[in-house]
């Protein structure tokens, strides 16, 4: 049996198949809501339930149960079990133009640490692809799965992608990356996906302005760090922010910040631009130990009013969300994602 999903603020309504997602019935019907990991870790499919009944509304952690009490929901879990109406932040007609299948080249890959290696990929001459700060790609395998890779470059460079991948124990394409993939061989790979980027109204033009633009904060773990790179650069090229940012960047040991020149440098050229590197399992002489979303809890104590971009493993995304909205005030829309869940990804 199908039901009618109708969104409150448009025309829009569209059908679901009973068993069916909301975000996957809103594909079906060629629209796209917000989403990143599909998990029910990332909550960038958010939205609320304003009639109707759901199963699975709150399944995953990203909703806090002040959320779950006021009908918000994970459309990337939720199935309806009636009509419902329900408000999101965002919905778009899905552009078919927009996402590309293309052959990749490897054009370098250089091994910065034993798990981690930054792969650069070439799109074949005279094909561009665009793509948004902080979004991903998936991996195309022999075998019909996908795996997600965020782009670490910004998207003025359009003609390829630099991935820092981690090599998972008996990880399927980072296994064959380390050791078997050479450079020139051919890679398919899909293009863009994903919501994880800044939100820039949060930023108010102009430094005169700076009493009312919000700061944001930046967490990223290991290879976190690939799409707050995209971010920034993207951000940097445009301009010096105009607002206080601060990046927080944790590893267990030094190795694991494998570009931490880069941030330093930024540290240098803007103003307003902080870095912190955090280290748990290392101590090193001038840098802060322990986790990284706890440094960012010493030096915040109160994040209300602020804006959070977290990024990398599913653990320090949920510690990060959980002690970030209920010990320092963040108001949960204001943290936003990109959760590296492991495993398949889905088209
Ligand atoms: C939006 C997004 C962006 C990402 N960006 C990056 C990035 O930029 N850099 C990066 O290094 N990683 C990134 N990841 C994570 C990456 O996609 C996964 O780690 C992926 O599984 C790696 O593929 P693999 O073939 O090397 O390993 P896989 O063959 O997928 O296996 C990895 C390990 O995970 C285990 N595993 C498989 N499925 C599950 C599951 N469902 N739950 C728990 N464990 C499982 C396997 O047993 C294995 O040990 C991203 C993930 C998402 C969702
Ligand atoms: S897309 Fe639904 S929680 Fe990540």
């Amino acid at each position: 049996m199908n039901h009618t999903i109708r969104v409150a603020q448009t025309d829009i309504q569209f059908d679901c198949v009973e068993g069916d997602t909301v975000l996957q019935a809103a594909k079906a019907a060629g629209y796209e809501l917000p989403y990143s990991c599909r998990s029910g870790i990332c909550g960038s499919c958010k939205g609320k339930v304003l009639s109707g009944s759901l199963h699975n509304a709150g399944a995953g952690e990203a909703l806090t149960p002040e959320e779950l009490a006021s009908g918000h929901a994970l459309f990337c879990q939720a199935r309806p079990q009636s009509d419902i109406d329900i408000a999101v932040h965002s919905i778009e007609r899905i552009d078919p133009n927009a996402r590309k299948t293309v052959e990749a080249k490897i054009y370098r890959m250089t091994r910065v640490t034993e798990d981690i290696t930054l792969l650069q990929l070439r799109f074949p001459a005279g094909v561009r692809v665009k793509f948004k700060a902080g979004q991903y790609l998936h991996v195309l395998l022999d075998d019909g799965s996908r795996r997600s890779f965020s782009m670490a470059n910004p998207p003025q460079q359009s003609d390829g992608a630099m991935l820092h991948v981690r090599h998972m124990k008996e990880g399927k394409f980072s296994g064959w990356l380390a050791s078997q993939a050479a450079v020139g061989d051919k890679l398919k790979v899909e293009l863009p996906f994903g919501d994880f980027r800044i939100q820039e109204d949060a930023a108010v033009e102009g430094a005169q302005n700076l009493a009312h633009a919000r700061p944001a904060v930046l967490i990223a773990s290991g290879t976190g760090f690939a799409p707050i790179k995209s971010i920034l650069e993207d951000l940097f090229r445009r301009g010096t922010p105009t607002r206080p940012m601060a990046l927080y960047w944790g590893g267990r040991m030094l190795q694991d910040l494998y570009m931490k020149d880069l941030p330093e440098k930024w540290a240098q050229q803007h103003a307003l631009f902080r870095f912190v590197p955090v280290l748990s399992e290392e101590v090193v002489e001038g840098v802060r130990s322990g986790l990284v979303h706890k440094a960012v809890m010493q030096d915040f104590p109160s994040l209300a009013g602020h804006e959070v971009y977290a990024c990398g493993v599913p653990a320090m995304i949920n510690a990060a969300r959980l002690d970030f909205t209920r010990e320092c005030g963040l108001d949960p829309d204001d943290f936003h994602c990109d959760a590296f869940v492991p495993g398949e990804a889905v088209s």
